[in-house]
């Protein structure tokens, strides 16, 4: 009989608790990242989305250790992946888990690949430094992974130097370098957004094949609600710097509790409209700066269902069952006094 706890470990890839990153600059501390907690469950998707600057890149920076140094300070209770607590881990011991145990590829291929030098050569440093392989052996490896993502022709490929390759091939050869040393997680970073309509499609199929085929856990970055609805199992919705929902993608869907995310979804643009895949849809209002957030809840000054208490206290997190969590007072026991407090 398997005992829970081995079960949990077993099921859940990344654990993340209350993961803070702050930035310590001449006019004192600016939190980016507040109370971050989630799961990422083995072989899932898991979705991050929100607006620009609500804190989804630094999330993926926090968990692989590459938030600027000495300004950036990030700190969590755990960040287990895999029953190594990424928190705890040196300078030096991040470098031995990035590119092995956790990767990640980024919006603009051609901005992390070397224009200089050869694409297999830098697809297969990985397995360079991870491994220590031979050169013949890591070229080997390499066209085995540019068959893997579907690279057409190649052998003829390999010795291509990035701008030898379209948009869509470079990401392809991004996934390939992301996935070489087969990682417990691989983030992707808006991973289409710089690509064409056909093109991101058919790079989110093929990530979701690595993810049938090889069981990746994948966290995806996106700011296209679609993407979301398409490929994710779970989503967690960001709002300046703070997870503000998350639920499995069915129930996000089909019961959006916080009101944000329910303005994100109703301003989802109909099939017949104009469909921009750049762009979130918009809701009245402007993301709060974080170096003078509101009193309350962040969203409050947006909000069409603020109340009293809103404007005055922070909301935890709201335990809607099945996993399902909002951050909003609509779901939480509060006490009238409080609001009469206010005027
Ligand atoms: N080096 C830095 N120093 C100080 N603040 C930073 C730094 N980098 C990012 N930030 C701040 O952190 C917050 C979160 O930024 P982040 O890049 O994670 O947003 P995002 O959700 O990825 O947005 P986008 O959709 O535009 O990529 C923003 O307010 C941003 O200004
Ligand atoms: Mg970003």
């Amino acid at each position: 009989m398997t005992n829970k706890i081995e079960t949990a470990k077993t099921d859940t890839v990344l654990s993340v608790r209350d993961l803070r990153t702050e930035f310590r600059g001449d006019r004192g501390p600016v939190r980016v990242l507040d109370d971050i907690s989630f799961d990422v469950g083995r072989g899932k998707i898991v979705g991050l989305v929100g607006e620009s600057g609500s804190g989804k890149s630094m999330t993926a920076l926090s968990l692989m250790g590459l938030v600027p140094k000495p300004q950036g300070h990030v700190s969590a209770t755990r960040m287990d992946l895999d029953g190594t607590d990424l928190a705890k881990l040196s300078p030096d011991g991040l470098r031995r888990i990035r590119g092995r145990d956790i990767s990640m590829v980024f919006q603009e291929p051609m901005t992390s690949l070397n224009p200089v030098r050869k694409v297999w050569e830098q697809v297969g440093e990985p397995l360079a430094i991870h491994q220590g392989l031979k050169r013949r052996d890591i070229r080997a490896r390499v066209l085995e992974m540019f068959e893997m993502v579907g690279i057409p022709d190649p052998k003829a490929r390999l010795d291509a130097y990035p701008h030898q390759l379209s948009g869509g091939l470079r990401q392809r050869a991004m996934i390939a370098m992301g996935l070489i040393c087969e990682p417990k997680l691989l983030i992707a970073d808006e991973p289409t957004t710089a690509l064409d309509v056909t093109t991101q499609a058919q790079i989110l199929r093929l990530m979701q094949d690595l993810r049938d085929r090889v069981g990746t856990s994948i966290i995806l970055i996106t700011h296209d609600l679609g993407i979301i609805a398409e490929m994710c199992d779970e989503v967690n919705v960001m709002y300046a710097g703070q997870i503000i929902e998350q639920a499995n993608v069915f129930d996000l869907f089909e019961r959006p509790s916080h009101p944000y995310t329910r303005g994100l979804l109703a301003s989802i643009p109909k099939a017949t409209e104009q469909r921009s895949s750049h762009r979130m849809p918009s809701i009245p209002g402007m993301v709060p700066n974080l170096a003078k957030l509101p009193p309350g809840c962040r969203f409050s000054p947006r909000c069409g269902d603020a109340m009293p208490i809103c404007l005055q206290k922070e909301p935890g997190l709201a335990d809607l069952g099945r996993g399902h969590n909002a951050r909003c007072w609509l779901h939480l026991p509060h006490d009238a006094t409080t609001q009469r407090e206010a005027s």
